[in-house]
């Protein structure tokens, strides 16, 4: 269903240009862009991943690693540098972009409601720019508060009288809204409270297998990514240091970087079983060693 093949973006080379123009216009020599243009930095380098439909795939790494723009790559919320984008077959460089968007659900990162429109017409944003009947998207919109379990009584009010957490679940109705097949989730429940975010995680995973839909999903938690994913691609400084079934990366002859990131949850939950067997009086090792790899690529 999705396939990227070579994928590359870079931001500082498209500003680097844009000074060494201002430096030429000051006198300036041409050697300078050709400089720039090699030390450009990548936000993703070389990326291939092909998703199958009907897979959930959940995208780690640390942050800065790629992952957002990786992500936007595939509703063309940002064009790639080189290589290509493929959706269903046809290449997303020759599809028009706002139509496209209109078939893939976005959850963005940091929630991204419009602060000037009630929930009910957040959620509703799509239905209402693909011509849905009126009838039609308020029973969409009931349907999806009840899904993401919120009161429909927080249907005319507006996303500053929510909690933040309240906010992220409407962002995930509002990316259902339209029926996609294809589904892009950044960091959808990081706001939520732990019950919450497994319930929801639980959830969305059960309508994602029940409509047979195609679900890329960033998050910064490996534990949820092992629990909810087909498949993990782990990223690290613009590119992909491994992809495998859950599985697969808790084997032991993946390489240390990958241990050291699946680890972590086995030895969290290791530490917690222990507490709960060990006397109150028993010494206890809170920071095990190796906690928080993988949340800064430095
Ligand atoms: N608009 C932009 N202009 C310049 N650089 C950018 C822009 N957007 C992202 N970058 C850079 O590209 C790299 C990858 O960013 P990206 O947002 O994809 O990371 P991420 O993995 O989603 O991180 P996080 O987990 O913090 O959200 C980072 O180094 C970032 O600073
Ligand atoms: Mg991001």
């Amino acid at each position: 269903m999705i396939d990227i093949a070579g994928v590359t973006k870079s931001y500082r080379q498209t500003s680097r240009r844009q000074d060494s123009r201002r430096q030429d216009s000051r006198g300036q020599n041409a050697r300078d862009q050709r400089a720039s243009d090699t030390d450009a930095s990548f936000a993703i380098q070389g990326i291939n991943l092909r998703v199958p439909e009907g897979t959930f795939i959940a995208i780690v790494g640390g942050s800065g690693s790629g992952k957002t723009t990786l992500l936007k790559t595939v509703n063309r919320l940002i064009d790639v540098d080189a290589g290509r984008v493929s959706v269903g077959g046809e290449e997303v460089a020759h599809i028009d972009p706002v139509g496209l968007r209109r078939r893939i659900g976005y959850v963005f990162q940091g929630i991204g409601l419009f602060p000037h429109m009630t929930v009910a017409e957040n959620i509703a944003i799509t239905p209402r720019l693909l011509g849905w009947a009126k009838d039609d998207i308020a029973a969409r919109v009931r349907e999806l508060l009840d899904l993401v379990a919120l009161p429909q009584t927080y249907a005319p009010r507006f996303p500053s009288a929510l909690s933040g957490g309240e906010q992220q679940r409407v962002g995930v109705a509002r990316a259902l809204a339209a029926k996609p097949k294809l589904v892009l989730m950044d960091e959808p429940f990081g706001a939520l409270d732990p019950v919450t975010r497994d319930a929801l995680g639980a959830a969305y995973r059960d309508i994602h297998a029940r409509l047979g839909l195609t679900t890329l999903m960033v998050t910064h938690d490996i534990q949820e990514a092992l629990l909810l994913a087909d498949r993990i691609v782990i990223m690290q400084k613009g590119r992909i240091l491994a992809q495998g079934t859950p599985q697969e990366l808790l084997a032991d002859d993946q390489p240390d970087g990958v241990r050291a990131l699946m680890d972590m949850p086995r030895r969290q939950a290791a530490r917690i079983a222990d507490l709960s067997h060990a006397g109150p009086a028993a010494p206890r090792n809170r920071s095990g060693p190796g906690d928080g790899i993988g949340e800064r690529d430095g």
